[in-house]
């Protein structure tokens, strides 16, 4: 995810609107920072890994001006954080200059065909090679704007891009395909940005741009397209002026896109977090690379901290079902444990969001040392986990903001799930057509968590406020989907929450159980022996919440003190099972904070990225 800008005025100086709203956009990606300015007869073009406020003042950005000029804030996709990686990016001539935020899907045969052309590609980027392309495209072309459609025409994937051309000194070209854009109109000057918070301090007037759509600014009149199968169809003036709203939020609301936390914002959008990590990786080469070494690897070390080690518990579970291989999990300020035992012909599965947890990297770096291969897990593209690795699986969530993971825990499982299907492939367990259709399945796994929101946030809170202390017991992969739920209670609601095997319960932890002591169950269906479970907390006096999919059935009553609650899945398929099952838990933590005043986004003592030992 990124955050792109393009400005053009009439009469007064873009580049304090630019540098705003580069800070404003600073929140959708932190590694790199760049603009580009229409000065004199050229192209001003500053750029930088780094954050925003060092390139400011790095570049001395308030002394340059200019009526016409984007800007960028990146998070990594295509290639590490780098200087020349940053937007913008130039065509050849260094006449055009293009900001983007999305993946393009074809750019490995674009840049192939471009580079065939004759075109110097620089950088690493997908972004690059649309600006080569507007370059390719204009020998055949009556216009600029003719070029650039035909350009983007060729583009497979996801954007959102802005495009100033040195020719045309009054113009910001834009279009938009599954990533958001906004144009915000002022007066006297038209701005294009990713969002919202991005425009607030200039313009309240707002026009969404939708998917399909693409046209120009100037600073007085927008000009907008459909590109359809039959060609490019003008959006009339009036219907235009009937899109327009007035936003009245404060730009903190926007950049949370109207929801009151981020933690809100990233439980909701996990429909496309995990949508964007399946399509991420189902089809990359680096996946299949990782399950061929998994399958031939003498021992597997999944390792972790906090919730990507519970991500990790559950890849384990899957390599030992699906593929039949066993795993060993280990706690990564733990790894002392298993070090001695690991060396030349193991593999280590790393999982970290950040990528920069100081914990996972130590065992990282013991492991590599005596001789094992390194398969980081991560989101964040150069991290320090990417750049230690051997084979590095990008999760693609997005960033998140929030310090309890939420979308990277069902972005974790959703890779390490192709990991383990790619797995069974690699060691023949499965075959092609069977591999095909779980990938079928697990396609579908965003409109499965997209009901399971819907359903948790309009269900009404279960867990007492007063409650000091609750159990969250599963079996099988109940278990270890507990293991994440108790932490989000614990984290965000500051309740003691204890995830335990069911079974194990009755090995000490039910002499804690009286009358009205809360039971959280996670039941899954592979343990449907859970039941004797629930009947033996029921019989003490708990107040039991089963939480359980409705693919299959269970056979306990609902009553006063146990209740059922059952999350939309609609087929018996133990790889989908996360999906509708800790949607419940996240939202309820997120409830509870709420409901007794905390702010769920920062709970107390802890950070979002732990880089101490
Ligand atoms: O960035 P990482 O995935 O390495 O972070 C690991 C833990 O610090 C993290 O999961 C932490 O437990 C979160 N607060 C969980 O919500």
């Amino acid at each position: 995810m990124c955050g792109i800008i393009g400005v053009c005025a009439l009469n007064r100086n873009i580049t304090p609107m630019i540098s705003l709203g580069l800070r404003r956009l600073e929140y959708r990606g932190y590694d790199s920072v760049g603009l580009a300015i229409i000065s004199g007869d050229g192209l001003v073009i500053r750029k930088a890994k780094g954050d925003v406020d060092s390139f400011l003042s790095r570049f001395k950005v308030e002394e340059l001006s200019g009526l016409t000029g984007l800007g960028h804030t990146r998070w990594a996709t295509h290639g590490p954080p780098s200087d020349v990686n940053a937007h913008p990016h130039t065509d050849c001539s260094g006449r055009i200059a293009i900001v983007h935020n999305g993946v393009i899907r074809n750019w490995n045969s674009l840049k192939r065909v471009l580079e065939l052309r004759g075109h110097r590609i620089v950088s690493e980027t997908d972004t690059e090679l649309i600006a080569h392309l507007i370059e390719d495209e204009t020998p055949f072309s009556s216009s600029f704007f003719e070029a650039f459609v035909r350009a983007v025409s060729r583009l497979e994937g996801s954007y959102a891009i802005a495009v100033v051309n040195a020719d045309e000194p009054n113009r910001v070209y834009f279009a938009r395909m599954k990533s958001p854009l906004v144009v915000g109109l002022g007066d006297g000057f038209n701005i294009v940005a990713s969002d919202i918070p991005a425009l607030l301090d200039s313009t309240r007037r707002i026009l969404l741009i939708e998917d399909g759509e693409l046209g120009w600014v100037t600073p007085t009149e927008v000009k907008l397209f459909k590109l359809t199968e039959l060609g490019l169809v003008s959006v009339e003036d009036k219907d235009l002026e009937l899109r327009v709203r007035v936003v009245e939020w404060s730009v903190e609301e926007a950049s949370k896109q109207g929801y009151p936390y981020f933690m809100l914002k990233e439980i909701v959008e996990q429909p496309y977090s995990i949508k964007s990590t399946y399509e991420g990786n189902v089809e990359d080469p680096t996946l299949r690379l990782a399950a061929s070494l998994v399958w031939s690897s003498r021992n597997i070390i999944v390792t972790g901290a906090g919730t990507s080690y519970h991500a990790g518990l559950i890849f384990s579970y899957y390599l030992s079902r699906i593929p039949r291989r066993i795993s060993h999990n280990i706690i990564a300020s733990e790894y002392k444990l298993v070090e001695e035992a690991v060396g030349e012909g193991d593999i280590v599965i790393a999982i970290s969001q950040s990528g920069e947890t100081y914990d996972t990297l130590e065992a990282v770096r013991a492991f590599k040392a005596r001789g094992a291969r390194i398969v980081g897990v991560t989101n964040v593209i150069g991290s320090a986990l990417s750049r230690e690795s051997d084979i590095v699986i990008y999760m693609r969530a997005g960033p998140e903001i929030g310090v309890a993971a939420t979308k990277t825990y069902t972005s974790q499982i959703m890779s390490l799930t192709l990991l383990t299907l790619f797995t069974a492939l690699e060691g023949g367990v499965l075959d092609y057509s069977e591999v095909r259709s779980k990938l079928e399945k697990l396609s579908g796994a965003h409109e499965i968590v997209a009901r399971a929101i819907e359903k948790s946030l309009n269900h009404e809170i279960d867990l007492s406020l007063e409650s000091k202390s609750t159990y969250i017991l599963g079996r099988g992969l109940g278990s270890l989907i507990a293991r994440e739920a108790a932490l989000k209670i614990k984290e965000i609601a500051y309740i003691h929450a204890e995830s335990y095997p069911a079974g194990e319960s009755k090995h000490g932890p039910i002499a804690l159980v009286e009358k009205g002591f809360p039971v959280y169950f996670i039941a899954t269906s592979d343990s449907p022996e859970i039941e004797g479970n629930v009947m033996e907390m029921k019989a003490r006096g708990a107040r039991v919440v089963v939480v359980k999919t409705d693919s299959w059935n269970l056979d306990v009553e609902p009553e006063d003190t146990v209740k059922i609650i059952e999350m939309p899945l609609g087929e018996n398929e133990i790889l989908l099972e996360p999906y509708p099952l800790i949607p419940y838990f996240q939202i309820l933590a997120y409830k509870i904070s709420v409901a007794k005043g905390h702010n769920p986004d920062k709970p107390r003592n802890l950070a979002k990225t732990v880089t101490v030992e």
